[in-house]
Parts: C-alpha cells; sequence; structure tokens
C-alpha cells in the first residue's frame, strides 16, 4: 500500500470513523481525517501522531455546503485528487417514535446528515475522485436500511424502529446502486458500495459504549472490518454492492 492513495474519512474524529482514519493509515494511505469541528479533529489526529500514526485534518461538517466546497478546495489544493471517499458521517435524531406520529423535525434531521450531507460530500469530491485511475466511494450504511431484513423475523433489525434514520440509511443505499451504475455507464474506474457495521459499541445516538456492549454491541474494530477490507482492496472492482463481515446484505 503506498502513500499515494489518498484517503478521506467524513466524521473521522470519533468512534468507527476514528478506527477507519488509524487503520487505513497504519495500512500506508495517506489519510484525510473529515471532522465538523476542526478543534476535535486536530485533538483526535494527535492522539493518532502519539501512537507513531500521521494523518492530515480537514475541518468538514457534512451539513453545511459551504464546509464541504472549502473542504474540497484545500484538498485540491494539497493533494491534486482523490482516491476514496468514505462517507462515514452518520448520527440518529429519532428513537422508538411510532411511524404514525413521528415527529416531522427528527426526520429531517436524519435525512440531512445521512442522506443530503453524504450527498453533498459524493458531489464536491467526485471532481478529485475522477482524477485517480483506480477510485473507491464507500458509503457507511446499515443493515437498519434494509427493507428486506426490517421485514424478517430473524434478523437482529427486526424490533428496531427508528424509522427516520433507517428511511435516510435506504435512501443513502438508492443513492449507492444509482451513483455506481452512472459511473459503470460511463466506464469510470470509480466503484461505489454501501457496507453495513453491525450493531458497535460507539457514542452512536448518545449511547454509552459499555452498554451497547452489555447489549451485544460489537467492538470497534470488528465495525470497521468490512470497510478497511473494501478500502484497501484496490483488485475488487464490484460496485453497487451492499456487504457486512458476513457476506452480502440485501438492500
Ligand atoms: N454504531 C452502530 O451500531 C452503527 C450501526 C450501523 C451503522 N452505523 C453507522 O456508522 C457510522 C459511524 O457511526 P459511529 O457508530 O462511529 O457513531 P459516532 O461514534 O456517533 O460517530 C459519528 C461521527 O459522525 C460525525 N458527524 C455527525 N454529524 C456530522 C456532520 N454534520 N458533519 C460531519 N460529521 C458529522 C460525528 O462528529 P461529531 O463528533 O462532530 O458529532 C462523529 O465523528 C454512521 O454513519 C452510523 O450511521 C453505526
Amino acid at each position: 500500500m503506498d502513500k499515494n492513495i489518498i484517503t478521506l474519512v467524513t466524521g473521522g474524529n470519533r468512534g468507527m470513523g476514528l478506527e477507519i482514519v488509524r487503520e487505513l493509515a497504519k495500512a500506508g494511505q495517506t489519510v484525510i481525517l473529515g471532522s465538523r469541528h476542526l478543534s476535535n479533529g486536530q485533538e483526535a489526529a494527535e492522539k493518532l501522531a502519539d501512537e507513531g500514526i500521521i494523518v492530515d485534518v480537514v475541518a468538514l461538517d457534512v451539513n453545511n455546503e459551504e464546509s464541504v466546497a472549502k473542504a474540497a478546495k484545500e484538498i485540491a489544493d494539497q493533494y491534486g485528487y482523490l482516491t476514496s471517499l468514505i462517507n462515514n458521517a452518520g448520527a440518529v435524531f429519532d428513537f422508538r417514535q411510532k411511524p404514525s406520529e413521528i415527529d416531522l423535525k427528527d426526520v429531517r434531521k436524519d435525512f440531512e446528515v445521512n442522506y443530503f450531507g453524504l450527498i453533498s460530500v459524493t458531489r464536491s469530491m467526485v471532481p478529485l475522485l475522477k482524477k485517480s485511475s483506480n477510485a473507491k466511494i464507500i458509503n457507511v450504511s446499515s443493515m437498519m436500511g434494509s427493507k428486506t431484513e426490517a421485514l424478517n423475523p430473524e434478523s437482529e433489525v427486526y424490533h428496531a424502529v427508528a424509522v427516520g434514520y433507517q428511511s435516510a440509511k435506504a435512501a443513502a443505499n438508492m443513492y449507492t446502486v444509482q451513483l455506481a451504475k452512472e459511473f459503470k455507464k460511463e466506464n469510470l474506474p470509480i466503484t461505489v458500495n454501501a457496507i453495513d457495521p453491525g450493531i458497535v459499541a460507539t457514542e452512536f445516538g448518545g449511547a454509552a459504549p459499555e452498554q451497547v456492549t452489555a447489549m451485544g454491541g460489537k467492538p470497534v474494530a470488528f465495525g470497521v472490518a468490512r470497510t478497511v477490507e473494501l478500502a484497501t482492496d484496490f483488485d475488487n472492482k464490484a460496485t453497487a454492492t451492499f456487504s457486512n463481515t458476513h457476506g452480502v446484505v440485501a438492500w
């Protein structure tokens, strides 16, 4: 793996994003840690530096188009291209609300970060990805966005209800498919895939990681494994897939 692989990770300051940054930098890639608040990103990068891992940091609020455009310009000025974009930033704002009564404000917030934000960052980074001869977009989705799994009584997400978040991830899945098809049709060497990390012990949704672990949540290293695998395998030209560490996830 070499330093010419330039990877941007959104939401890279904590949780799974930070672990993806750590592992890809350890694998030899040049990693740009995107962080909504620059100071949080710099703090995270300092911790990595203490481990001997050097990464670049860029301020990137996926909900703020100005911030996204500025980040794209900074990357263009410093590197001139991007090899991989990992759309990891995400959040959930609705919890166990009845779909018939759900608060629209929460649904809008779910879509702002998990769907519109993902599209905003992707649109701004595509010109840089097009400058790479073998590029990747990896969208950190969730099995929670799978309608097949939501209808499967055997599924670990069957009883989960966060319909705003789930819908936003389902929408991001469709964006993944359509963007992959666009690039394929145009013979562009950019793969676009979605991954499901599983239920992972982070602070996601304001949770305490220990509590998530007690409820069967997996360690962060497990959660990022599929993303890291895809992000380091440049022979894999599969596009429009949805997968986790166990294999294919139904859309
Ligand atoms: N944990 C799970 O069980 C699980 C399961 C399935 C899928 N996922 C997905 O995995 C991804 C990572 O989640 P996680 O578990 O690592 O959660 P986390 O620990 O809560 O981290 C979320 C990250 O997203 C960032 N973020 C949120 N809003 C943002 C915005 N507007 N602009 C830029 N960054 C923003 C956060 O930044 P701040 O520090 O500034 O808030 C943070 O860096 C998410 O897409 C999530 O939907 C998680």
